[in-house]
């Protein structure tokens, strides 16, 4: 099966499948949560901790296809996150619909743990970043979900790169949830301007299309009273926070996007977006983001 060794050894937790559109996945049945990951991007398209509903969003009306991006999940943007300034560069990067490989599973206590890889291939050295690098993915699959990027330069020169986990997150109710551990953050509306605002002080709640990126953020909570549950969404080696729901016109515009999906999603990524991060040669980086679930008080 493309991108699973013969040698890699599973254990029992962990199947590999064929799932839409003859996207090679892992399925994942561990003691605590169950979760699935399409090769394509080492992308997490379910993550159901075991009593909870699912916690991890995906359109309805997502495509699967090879190279094409699904809509939901948590894409992993790299090398670039957004737009990149060559034109014909595909937005977010490259990582989210290349080829990933299998490097180990095992089970760790009550998590499984899924390894994956990406290198520098022909593929990326003719894109619009041509660089050497080696991208280590852990997925941690638990009562919490935590997500390890680990970026290597094994080249001769330095490189440099954007990142973030593009984390769609279900909430019952977008209109009514409140986003914490923003409120000290300056950030930037990228609606608006490039422009830096000052801290709100106030918890964010989305009254309209959102796309703001927050510097320095801690641990953000989504309170979904609708859902009666709190998101808590904690992150490690990110410089920002990145805050997205496209509201009714963007959804409306968006082929791959059911028109009312956006009330019942919405994007918190942890990622290194307003500052890249510059690795000399050997140096590494890691960024993580984690997802736990608990009861609405
Ligand atoms: C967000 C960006 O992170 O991703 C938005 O801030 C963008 O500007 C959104 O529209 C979705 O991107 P894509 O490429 O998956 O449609």
């Amino acid at each position: 099966m493309k991108g699973v060794e013969a040698r890699t050894a599973l254990p029992s937790s962990v199947r590999t499948g064929t799932g839409p559109g003859g996207l090679t996945r892992l399925v994942v049945d561990g003691p605590d949560a169950s979760a699935e990951v399409v090769l394509q991007g080492a992308h997490v398209t379910s993550w159901v901790p075991v009593g909870e509903d699912p916690v991890i969003w995906m359109s309805a009306r997502s495509a699967y296809a090879p190279g094409v991006p699904l809509r939901g999940g948590v894409p992993v943007c790299f090398p670039w996150f957004g737009p990149h300034r060559v034109a014909g560069a595909p937005l977010h990067g490259f990582a989210r619909t290349a080829d990933w490989e299998l490097r180990g599973a095992e089970e760790r206590g009550g998590d499984v743990v899924l390894t994956l890889g990406l290198s520098d291939s022909e593929a990326s050295r003719a894109s619009a970043w041509p660089h050497r690098f080696d991208a280590r993915l852990t997925i941690t699959v638990g009562r919490r979900l935590v997500l390890a990027l680990e970026v290597t330069n094994p080249g001769g020169e330095a490189i440099t790169f954007t990142e973030a986990f593009h984390t769609y997150l279900a909430v019952a109710d977008v209109r009514s949830a409140t986003i914490g551990g923003l409120e000290s953050s300056a950030y930037v509306d990228r609606l608006v301007s490039p422009d830096r605002h000052a801290p709100d002080g106030r918890p964010l709640t989305i009254t309209g299309e959102t796309d703001r990126i927050y510097v320095q953020p801690g641990t953000i909570t989504v309170d979904d009273p609708a859902g009666l549950r709190v998101l808590q969404i904690g992150s490690g080696g990110a410089a920002d926070a990145v805050v997205w729901n496209p509201w009714v016109a963007k959804s409306a515009a968006m082929g791959d996007f059911g028109d009312d999906e956006w009330i019942g999603m919405l994007c918190v990524e942890a990622g290194n977006v307003s500052a890249p991060v510059r690795l000399a040669p050997g140096e590494s980086h890691t960024l993580t983001t984690a997802v736990e679930v608990s009861a609405l008080v």
